[in-house]
């Protein structure tokens, strides 16, 4: 089955509409859902537009708001999960490139008094306590930088730890970045109910496919759905802001051709050119007079 071909269907199509509008809004904004985990969807915030990334604490505000959290990577298989995904997303031409993104891992600065090693203080955003860690070579720097990033540059040349590639950073929480947001398949199950009024399913060819784990498990109907109703408002977002540049669009050009009918009326009776110019000369007859 060539379901992995409509995942990427699915992205790449949700992709088109995202940059195809006067916009320019998230790249990649839908969730996508895996059997595996736990807390098993997770949506990428992709920004092409470098003004748009967002600091740490916006990012997590953002996926809190969203129902979710910022990513907790909480083994490996999810970290390869993650990896996927993006190399996916890489490869399809959708125009993700460098930049990284923020994951749900950061320490407060006033823990710096405890004993422990600075390493020691990340925690996961989302209350998780994996310990697992995926570091490049001498991160975490520590000193000013609490939250981390996941590197993605795919194009910079490798340093000595590799490629700037899906392995960890700490950065200064300020910077600004994509992110990444993790979210349990409970939203998914309240959020296909809540779209099951609309009868705006199915206008997109990318459907059935969904991804490798929906013929296992019964729950993942639910996830096929959640990435589908992800385009939806997607192409709201396009759609409503074009609204009001086609009206003006419109009334240009309906001015423009009033004023070629008028004028191709006007010329064929002879003397507008006259007029003005008549009018053009009299306030300097007067000025002259006054002189
Ligand atoms: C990435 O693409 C491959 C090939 O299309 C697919 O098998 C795999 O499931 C995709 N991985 C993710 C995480 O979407």
């Amino acid at each position: 089955m060539g379901s992995g071909g409509g995942l990427v269907l699915v992205l790449a199509a949700a992709v088109l509409c995202g940059t195809g509008g006067v916009t320019g809004r998230v790249l990649s904004g839908q969730k996508v859902c895996y059997g595996d985990f736990k807390r098993s969807c997770y949506k990428l915030a992709y920004f092409q537009d470098l003004s748009r990334r967002v600091g740490f604490e916006e990012a997590r505000q953002a996926c809190e708001m969203d129902g979710g959290a910022l990513l907790s990577l909480e083994s490996e298989a999810e970290q390869q999960l993650i990896e996927n995904m993006l190399q996916n997303l890489t490869k399809s031409g959708s125009g993700i490139s460098d930049g990284d993104f923020w994951i749900g891992l950061w320490r407060s600065g006033n823990e710096l008094a405890t004993s422990s090693p600075c390493p020691n203080l990340y925690k996961w955003a989302d209350g998780s306590i994996s310990p697992f860690r995926n570091w490049y070579t001498d991160e975490p720097s520590c000193g000013s930088e609490a939250c981390v990033v996941m590197y993605h540059q795919p194009t910079a040349n490798p340093g000595l730890g590799g490629p700037y590639l899906y392995q960890w950073n700490d950065d200064r929480c300020n910077m600004k970045h994509n992110f990444i947001c993790k979210y349990g398949p409970d939203n998914i199950l309240e959020k296909e109910l809540g779209d099951r009024a609309e009868p705006n399913h199915g206008n997109f060819p990318t459907v059935p496919a969904g991804n490798p784990y929906d013929t296992s498990k019964p729950e993942d109907q639910y996830h096929v759905i959640a990435t589908e109703t992800g385009i939806i408002p997607n192409l709201i977002y396009v759609v409503i802001p074009t609204i009001p540049l086609l009206l003006l669009i419109l009334v240009a050009f309906g001015t423009c051709c009033f004023q070629m009918l008028h004028k191709s009326k006007g010329r064929s009776k002879t003397s507008p050119n006259q007029s003005t110019l008549w009018i053009s000369k009299t306030p300097r007859k007067d000025s002259s007079m006054e002189v």
